[in-house]
């Protein structure tokens, strides 16, 4: 019996999770597992409603459960990033969701915008970390005074009325925000990563980073990267520069197996990653936390322009809720809802409109509910 807090969220939120959640349980009926949802209102609405975003009471009670299943924050009658910082970015930090897992996999069925890649030359993990660099949200922002503010300090300091030879007239403003890395949280993510390569029998790991130009943080990064690969002496290794992974992406995405970024070369090669997937509507995020409570999301917002349609593609949701599984144990039942999506994806017969079908988000769902079965006796 599993306990998963439900926070479907704002715009298409509900409906995705609402077919996720009915995907799961018919999934979990054939498996004999128990699902307890415990579901929550967060989101615009409520926030509009009580001033309320997520209370730490939530969160205190969400500790003692065995994941977070997430729709989508983010509407437009409230200001951008209240939402998303106060509900999305408080569940990360909270629960030290230090791991975001990006399967980067072409599903059958599935367009790609590569020419010539096939579904097997598109799969892999990007585990990128998710709690430094240069997030950490260390750094300053500072106005130069006027010109004349600089001059009655100095006429001040030097007590006359000083000729100034430099050039005052123009106003200079500095900012600047700091990247860190630390070494428990470099070891924690990297040994992470190796140890999904063996988890999922997979050869190679590939470290991102720019050490030849940001020789400290990522110096520090490429130093723990081999301690830790040290250990693993079965899994190959290489570095590649960030610059040359976005290349390698495209011209090469078959070489990949699992990829493991700092924060911010991770946030730019996910979006490159789910392109070459196929788009915002299969891309599945992992916020995890190996040792705490973790959170599994669609990495689409909630889409307000085509909320409360029911033509949402609930397939990222869905998958997410694999993906889920799969963290909590799983693996079986992960593998045969993964596995009913990619039938459903291949027939083609139910698709949603932005995979160039016209089916509605809930015919989807059932889809993938009928399919479990065929897949399941196989
Ligand atoms: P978005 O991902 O919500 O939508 C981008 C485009 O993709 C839209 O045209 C939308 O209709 C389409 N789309 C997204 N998911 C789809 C799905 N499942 N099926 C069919 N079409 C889909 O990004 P956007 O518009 O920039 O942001 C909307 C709101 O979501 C904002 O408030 C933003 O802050 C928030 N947001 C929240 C995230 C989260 O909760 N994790 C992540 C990204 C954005
Ligand atoms: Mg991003």
């Amino acid at each position: 019996m599993y306990n998963i807090a439900l926070i479907p969220g704002d715009g298409i939120g509900p409906e995705i999770i609402r077919e996720g959640k009915k995907v799961i349980e018919a999934a979990s009926k054939l498996f004999t597992i128990g699902i307890n949802w415990i579901e929550y209102p967060f989101g615009a609405e409520h926030y509009l409603k009580t001033g309320e975003l997520l209370p730490d009471d939530a969160l205190k009670e969400i500790k003692d459960m065995d994941a977070i299943y997430f729709g989508a924050v983010g509407d437009p009658r409230v200001k951008p990033g209240i939402l998303e910082k106060g509900i999305l970015l408080k569940i990360r930090f909270y629960f030290d969701q230090y791991i975001n897992l990006r399967p980067i996999k072409l599903y059958k069925g599935i367009t790609c915008p590569l020419k010539g890649k096939k579904i097997e030359d598109i799969n892999f993990y990007v585990v990128r970390e998710n709690t430094e660099d240069f997030y950490i949200g260390i750094g300053g922002r500072f106005k130069t005074r006027t010109n004349q503010d600089h001059l009655e300090v100095l006429r001040k300091l030097y007590k006359t009325k000083i000729k100034v030879n430099f050039n005052l007239e123009k106003e200079e403003e500095i900012a600047y925000q700091i990247g860190l890395i630390s070494r428990p949280g470099t070891q924690r993510v990297v040994k992470y990563a190796f140890e999904l390569a063996k988890q999922k029998n997979l050869k190679r790991v590939t470290s991102v980073d720019k050490a030849n130009v940001l020789t400290n943080i990522y110096g520090l990064w490429r130093d723990i990267f081999e301690e830790v690969s040290s250990k693993y002496p079965d899994i190959e290794t290489e570095f590649t520069f960030v610059d040359a992974i976005a290349m390698y992406f495209i011209q090469k995405p078959e070489w990949f197996n699992v990829v493991v970024t700092p924060n911010m070369f991770g946030d730019i090669i996910t979006d490159l990653g789910a392109m070459i997937q196929g788009g915002l509507g299969v891309a599945v995020g992992g916020n995890i936390n190996p040792e705490g409570v973790s959170m599994f999301e669609p990495i689409h917002g909630s889409a307000p322009d085509i909320a409360k349609k029911n033509i949402a593609n609930p397939i990222a949701t869905i998958l997410a809720g694999a993906m889920m599984l799969d963290c909590l144990g799983e693996v079986k039942i992960a593998k045969v809802i993964e596995n009913a999506v990619e039938k459903v994806l291949s027939e083609g017969e139910v698709r949603s409109r932005d995979l160039g079908g016209n089916s509605s988000t809930k015919e989807v769902g059932d889809e993938v509910v009928r399919k479990l079965k065929e897949v399941n006796i196989k």
